[in-house]
């Protein structure tokens, strides 16, 4: 058990140190990572490439040893044979595997979990309760839903505190997060808004950018040509949003002039209910990462 006393100064001294300060105790942080999938490479790559760890700091494990092993050649971090030894060697533990085998990979991995270690979770819909109460003994959990644009470090990530967490286990889990894109610190109540918002929002911007492909074959232009304009019209309304922080409205009002195209299209996208659809499908999918969610707590209480 990490004594409160000892923390808390840890934590003066990192508010002292700043963002800096975080930069170098993540360096020296021993970070496991259990699943080498979509995210869990993701993650590996960004804290690399991104120089916030050292690979020989980053200790890896998956099921599937050749994928393992083409880890270790690309990033230079060191994998372990099994999951128990990549917790017993970190100090934060990145669970990055999926929802369906969480309860059992932590009941795997108990002998070494202690209130010494930070458990960070990806899993989607599995509640901090549900991981807190599953092995019966206090645990500084953390959880997080990061966004699939995290493989090309343009990710969006939420990041929740479990009861346990201390205020630097938090920072640290945001610098983390930040080497793959950008995160927020949120309640957990907010997590199913999260996951309907921007964990499943790259799938509707992909639907958008395909639709307005097929708009530009429609008029004339190859697939190839309407499909990069498309995709790069998205990625350059992104950057103008996130370099001028304008309100889109503002910009909107910007790219509209009188009598002029984009007016005539937005009316037309107004009457086809683009943003009320927008709405209901973020209301669904959060409402479903809920209904999941409930249905993750029940299998956690049974198995
Ligand atoms: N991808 C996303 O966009 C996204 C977004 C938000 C949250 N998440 C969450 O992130 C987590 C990981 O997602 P992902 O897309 O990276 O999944 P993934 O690609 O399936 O990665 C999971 C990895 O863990 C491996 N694995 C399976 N059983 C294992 C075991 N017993 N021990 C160690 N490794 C094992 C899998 O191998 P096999 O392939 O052989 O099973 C796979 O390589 C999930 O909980 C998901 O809910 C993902």
């Amino acid at each position: 058990m990490v004594g409160v006393f000892e923390s808390l100064h840890l934590y003066h001294r990192i508010d002292q140190m700043g963002l800096r300060g975080i930069e170098i105790m993540l360096k020296k942080k021993k970070i496991g990572v259990i699943g080498m999938g979509n995210m869990g490479e993701a993650l590996v790559s960004g804290l690399v490439h991104s120089r916030s760890a050292i690979p020989e700091n980053i200790i890896c494990s998956d099921i599937r040893k050749d994928k393992l092993k083409s880890i270790k050649e690309v990033y230079g971090v060191v994998t372990a044979n099994n999951n128990l030894d990549v917790v017993k060697a970190s100090e934060i533990v990145i669970y990055s595997i999926k929802p369906q085998i969480m309860a059992s990979i932590l009941k795997e991995t108990a002998a070494c979990l202690d209130m010494s270690k930070v458990i960070i979770s990806i899993a989607a819909g599995v509640p901090l309760a549900a991981i807190e109460s599953c092995l019966n003994k206090d645990l500084r959990v953390i959880r997080v839903m990061p966004n699939i644009a995290a493989s090309v470090k343009e990710g969006a990530a939420a990041i929740a505190a479990g009861k346990y967490v201390l205020k630097d286990d938090l920072k640290i889990a945001k610098a983390i997060f930040d080497s793959v894109g950008k995160s927020v610190i949120i309640e957990e109540e907010l997590m199913d808004t999260i996951t309907g918002l921007s964990g499943s929002g790259p799938a509707y911007i992909f639907l958008i950018v395909d639709a307005l492909a097929d708009a530009g074959v429609k008029m004339g232009l190859s697939r190839e040509d309407a499909l990069f304009l498309s995709s790069q019209t998205v990625l350059g309304a992104a950057k103008l949003l996130m370099e001028t922080k304008e309100h889109p409205g503002k910009l909107k009002d910007r790219v509209t002039s009188p009598g002029g195209t984009a007016i005539a299209a937005l009316h037309t996208l107004e009457q086809g209910g683009l943003r009320t659809t927008l709405i209901n499908a973020v209301e669904v999918a959060t409402k479903r990462s809920k209904e999941l969610g409930e249905m993750m707590m029940k299998n956690f209480s049974e198995g």
